[in-house]
């Protein structure tokens, strides 16, 4: 079976070839054929030696953790032989832990999770692999090919969760946002607020001239593009407007203090971006009595569980199909896999694809 996974030393995936030709299920795990396993930021991250880490004992992490396939064998589970799936990321490392027992992995501390392809668990970017039933989300045939966009739309129903339940206490009518980033998560996250949030006016931020194919896409959603060369975070009020909700994902450290600023009073922020370390200076007496005297919040979120993969997957089926073309740059199959990992302005979301999705 071939896999694409990033060596110890090296800054570039390689594909691999393992011993047997598919792995075999443990019980209560199904055997997965994959279709297609998209690439982000994180991605980019681990590969770059900057995040996440080997299984133990190895020199080697088979990436990828946003994954689409088929049941290939149910072995027993629930699952239909055929079924299109998405899996979980996130898996216990020694045996359940009360996280996981009760249902929500996603809130696990450092030590108590492995993420597959990211952290001490190998990846989904193979031809076929095998998880526990419990952890692969069904979804409808006809989102086989979109699928892999399951995973990082979950990690905003997460996000919007937790912000919304951060304004619970008070009647919130939120009607404008500010996405910071226009990578992949930006984007979706921008047409997810276009489509299903109710929001009436939305910006994104990024650093970028036109023409941009980026800054194409935020204007078709009906969105304002702010270049943050001109408009930092914290001057969108001056600008523009202040607004209810800030969604950060550009992994620009500055973004979390200077937004804020940014929000209108009873607002909250998300901050989903992983930077390293990076010290500067901050007016910590403005960024205090900001969150007080205006009611602000900010939350930060990772990951996600089984049911935003749930609420994801219906979230992708209203996405307008204009823009998915759009944000889908490429798919790539095994023999020209680099290609999913390049990077430029002109590369939105890439995909490698593994196999054709074929009806039942
Ligand atoms: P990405 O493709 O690297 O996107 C980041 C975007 O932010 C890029 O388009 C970049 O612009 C822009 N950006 C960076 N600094 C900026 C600045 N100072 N001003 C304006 N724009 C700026 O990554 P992604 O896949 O969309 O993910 C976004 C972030 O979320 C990453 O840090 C990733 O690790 C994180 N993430 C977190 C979770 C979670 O569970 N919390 C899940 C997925 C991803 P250029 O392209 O022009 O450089
Ligand atoms: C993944 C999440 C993961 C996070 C931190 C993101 O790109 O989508 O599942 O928890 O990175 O490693
Ligand atoms: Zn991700």
């Amino acid at each position: 079976m071939k896999a694409i996974a990033v060596r110890e030393g090296d800054r570039t995936p390689t594909v691999i070839e393992t011993e047997r030709p598919e792995p075999e299920p443990e019980a209560g795990e199904a055997l997965v054929r994959t279709l297609r396993v998209g690439v982000d930021g994180t991605d980019h991250e681990v590969i770059g030696g900057g995040h996440g880490g080997f299984p133990e004992g190895e020199d080697h992490l088979v990436l990828g953790h946003e994954a689409v396939g088929v049941v290939e064998d149910p072995n027993g589970t629930s699952l239909e032989r055929g079924a299109v799936v998405v899996p979980t990321v996130r898996r216990p490392p020694n045996g359940p832990n009360e996280y996981f027992e009760r249902g929500e992995p996603d809130m696990a501390p450092e030590g108590q999770y492995h993420e597959r392809g990211i952290v001490g668990a190998h990846g989904f970017m193979a031809e076929y692999f095998t998880s526990p039933a419990e952890c692969l989300v069904p979804i409808p045939d006809a989102l086989a090919e979109l699928g892999f966009l399951v995973e990082p739309i979950s990690i905003s129903e997460k996000a919007f969760e937790l912000a919304r339940a951060s304004r619970s206490s008070f009647r919130w009518t939120p009607e404008s946002a500010l996405v910071l980033g226009n990578g992949s998560l930006g984007l979706l996250t921008l047409a997810m607020l276009r489509e299903g949030e109710g929001y009436d006016r939305l910006y994104c931020l990024g650093r970028r001239d036109r023409p941009d194919p980026t800054i194409d896409l935020i204007e078709a959603l009906g969105a304002t593009y702010v270049d943050s060369r001109k408009t930092p975070v914290d001057a969108v009020p001056e600008v523009h407007e202040a607004v209810d909700f800030v969604y950060e994902a550009t992994g620009y450290p500055k973004h979390a203090f200077q937004s804020v600023h940014a929000l209108a009073p009873n607002g909250v922020a998300a901050l989903l971006g992983v930077p390293g370390s990076w010290e500067f200076e901050v007016d910590g007496g403005a960024f205090h009595e900001e969150f007080v005297l205006h009611n602000k919040a900010m939350i930060g979120s990772v990951n996600s569980g089984f049911r935003h993969f749930e609420a994801a997957t219906e979230t992708l089926a209203t996405l307008p199909s204009w823009f998915l073309d759009d944000l889908i740059t490429g798919v790539y199959g095994l023999d020209e896999f680099e290609r999913a990992f390049a990077e430029g302005d002109t590369i939105i979301k890439t995909a490698v694809q593994f196999a054709d999705y074929e009806e039942r």
